[in-house]
């Protein structure tokens, strides 16, 4: 009989009888003693926890354990010839024992597994998220104007009231600072402030760089507004500026109307409203045909069939004097448009804090 055919019933059951009740035949002492230790061995694979260690340490070496009860039943009352293997089993299985509670304790904590891995039970779903609404929208405005040239530049949101008014021709005390009016930064040596729009890098490239000149600036922007469900102390713009010794109104007219069209669809019409603005001149208000009613006239535009969508003009060449450019040979223009309105408008926001509570239930909607 192989070791295996016991069962660890019929060895256990064994061990409660005494030795001189057994009548055991010479092969099946032999297979007791194998069987025993197989048994050992077998059942420590299986102690993947501090208690089923426990468990083994007691039902094998405790004081009503087996190794107890070969000792006091068997060992005791075996004529001598019989104590020549049931001593040195004893001490085979005490070794054993012993040995396999070390490793198991140490694999335990060093693992410290626990319960043994359920591959079935269903895993830990990550949540995927997506691009903000406002991300998507500034990658889709940046997609037009890399597609027709322009590259991207970014800068400091604190800046200089020298490259956020002054040398955008805003000098001190000009009332074109008041709508504009910002948070101002304590305790440094110059004064600094939250730049209130993304025009303090039109001069900053063109300080750094030769024409042709041709960037857009994403960024966010600050200004002392009161919270209210289309204003916040902190929006986002995208600049643009192109300057170079040929460039005229009618490129300025055909990049707005371009743009205008990649993004809200071909059918909408452009419109220039005079406007002003110290770094620009002629200063303009781009309007686009309500894309919601195509013109007639609806509640999202006021009943006007035309939306407001953002600043722009020729540069001014006041401007260029703060950059050493020459204004006799050189001409530009520039827009600055507010990227929370056209997300608004394309997606159909009514609410501008919703674009910034994080509220996940608003975000998936645009996925
Ligand atoms: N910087 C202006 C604003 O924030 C927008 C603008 C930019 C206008 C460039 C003209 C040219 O209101």
């Amino acid at each position: 009989m192989s070791p295996k055919a016991f069962k660890m019933f019929d060895i256990i059951q064994e061990t409660h009888h005494r030795f001189d009740q057994l009548q055991l035949t010479s092969e099946r002492r032999s297979d007791l003693a194998k069987g025993l230790v197989a048994l050992a061995e077998q059942e420590a694979k299986k102690l993947n926890s501090l208690e089923a260690i426990e468990a083994y340490r007691v039902e094998w070496l405790g004081s009503k354990g087996i190794h107890r009860r070969i000792r006091d039943n068997w060992l005791r009352l075996a004529p001598v010839e019989d104590k020549k293997w049931i001593g040195p089993l004893l001490v085979d299985l005490e070794f054993r024992i012993k040995q396999n509670i070390e490793r198991a304790k140490s694999f335990n904590e060093v693992l410290d597994i626990g319960p043994p891995l359920d591959v079935s039970l269903p895993g830990i779903e990550r949540a995927l998220g997506t691009r903000h609404v406002i991300r998507q929208t500034f990658e889709e405005l940046q997609r037009i104007f890399l597609s027709i040239g322009f590259s991207v530049v970014e800068g400091p949101e604190i800046e200089t009231p020298y490259y956020n008014f002054e040398a955008l021709n805003i000098p001190e005390h000009h009332p074109a600072r008041d709508n504009m009016d910002t948070f101002y930064i304590e305790g440094t040596r110059s004064p600094h402030l939250l730049r209130t729009h993304t025009s303090p890098m039109q001069i900053r490239t063109m300080e750094k760089q030769q024409p042709p000149v041709r960037i857009i600036v994403p960024g966010k922007v600050y200004r002392r507004d009161n919270p209210d469900s289309t204003h916040g102390y902190m929006f986002h713009q995208i600049e643009g500026l192109a300057v170079d010794t040929d460039i005229t109104f009618c490129d300025f007219k055909g990049t707005v109307e371009y743009f205008v069209r990649a993004f809200f669809g071909p059918k909408v019409k452009t419109r220039l409203r005079p406007s002003f603005f110290p770094f620009t001149e002629p200063s303009a208000e781009v309007d686009a045909s309500c894309h919601v009613c195509g013109g007639s006239g609806c509640r999202i535009c006021k009943h006007s069939g035309w939306i407001e969508l953002f600043g722009a003009g020729m540069v001014n060449p006041a401007v260029y004097g703060f950059v050493n450019y020459d204004p006799e040979r050189l001409s530009g223009f520039a827009f600055g448009m507010g990227v929370d309105r056209f997300a608004m408008m394309k997606y159909g926001i009514s609410e501008l804090p919703v674009l910034f509570q994080n509220d996940v239930r608003f975000l998936r909607q645009f996925p």
